[in-house]
């Protein structure tokens, strides 16, 4: 892997391939134009009225205005505020308010929905997607409250921390009662840990396992069973670089009772108990996350870590995430 150059912060990783999150499904309605960025560009993200999700390069082939900028929803087109051409979903220049259409395209990114979220896929100079985003939840499985800040760190160094179980007992104050993994798939990594609160004996008997999956750098989910509520919380890590050094964060929750039919009675009676605790779940997951970003916005990457015995996961993390920066 070929590093940039060096500062007092260490050498600076190029950006990674693979899928971002740039928005909740639910912050696009139909109609909806969004501008985030990834990998230090703009993306335009829009919905068509009958509820196509789109990602599009920012800039109008007429004249390069900025379709985060005043750009509208026209039925299944997206119009430009600068002169009002229109655009198809299939990126083509179909109409114009006086005159036929030039010959003119939009650039689409590929673009998933999945659990909730938009995933726009980022590829080096342009490579379409080498995998497929997997679904992380059964169908239905949604988030529903979230929270999200920005990072002063490459994205590598966030996904890193799922595999640095040093840091728990340290920076969070929980024990690792049991951990297995954690295991390549391919572009995923599986890991399984029994976590805990440190402090006394009492606290100590709380023990929650933790299932992780994470689809890439993009994406980490973490099922835990909650068996007094039949349901079972999850809690999305989104992590989206968006400049050198700078990651978006988005943390959010979600919680359903995956063994019943979504739509039974006693499904929808639960349904106000799982958003709360869901949103419990995800302040519990703020306070850790700070916890995690004051470490995160300080510290320098280090290319040749001094692993001490223990510190195993990292290594095998380090090896699994060659495979989404180019060879050199
Ligand atoms: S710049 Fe977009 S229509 Fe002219
Ligand atoms: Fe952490």
């Amino acid at each position: 892997m070929t590093t940039r150059a060096s500062g007092e912060r260490g050498p600076e990783l190029p950006y990674p391939s693979g899928w971002f999150c740039l928005a909740l499904s639910r912050e696009l309605a139909p109609g909806a134009v969004l501008t985030r960025r990834l990998a230090g560009e703009d993306v335009v993200l829009y919905r068509t009225r009958d509820g196509q999700p789109h990602a599009v390069r920012p800039y109008c082939p007429h004249l390069g205005a900025h379709f985060g900028a005043g750009g509208t929803v026209e039925g299944r087109n997206l119009v430009c505020p600068f002169h009002r051409f229109a655009f198809a979903p299939d990126g083509v220049c179909v109409a114009t308010p006086d005159g036929p259409p030039p010959r003119a395209r939009l650039e689409h990114h590929t673009l998933r929905e999945r659990n909730g979220f938009l995933f726009v896929w980022y590829g080096h100079d342009g490579a379409p997607p080498g995998w497929e985003m997997p679904d992380t939840s059964p169908p239905g499985a949604v988030p529903t409250a979230s929270w999200a800040t920005d990072v002063r760190a490459h994205v590598q160094e966030l996904t890193e921390n799922t595999t640095d179980l040093r840091h728990l007992p340290v920076v969070h104050h929980t024990t690792v009662w049991k951990a297995d993994g954690p295991r390549a798939e391919g572009p995923c990594l599986r890991t399984y840990l029994r976590l805990g609160p440190d402090g006394p004996a009492l606290l100590r008997k709380i023990q929650w396992d933790h299932t992780f999956l994470q689809a890439g750098m993009g994406c980490l989910r973490i099922e835990l069973p909650v068996p007094a509520l039949g349901g079972v919380l999850r809690l999305w890590v989104m992590h989206t670089p968006t400049a050198p050094r700078r990651t978006r964060l988005l943390l959010a929750c979600g919680c359903t009772d995956d063994r019943q039919a979504r739509s039974t009675g006693t499904a929808l009676l639960k349904r106000p108990v799982h958003r709360a605790v869901a949103r419990s779940l995800l302040w519990t997951s703020v306070r850790k996350v700070q916890e995690d970003v004051r470490i995160w916005n300080a510290k320098r990457y280090e290319p040749h870590p001094r692993l001490a015995a223990g510190d195993e996961g990292i290594g095998l993390y380090r090896h699994w995430v060659r495979q989404f920066y180019p060879p050199g």
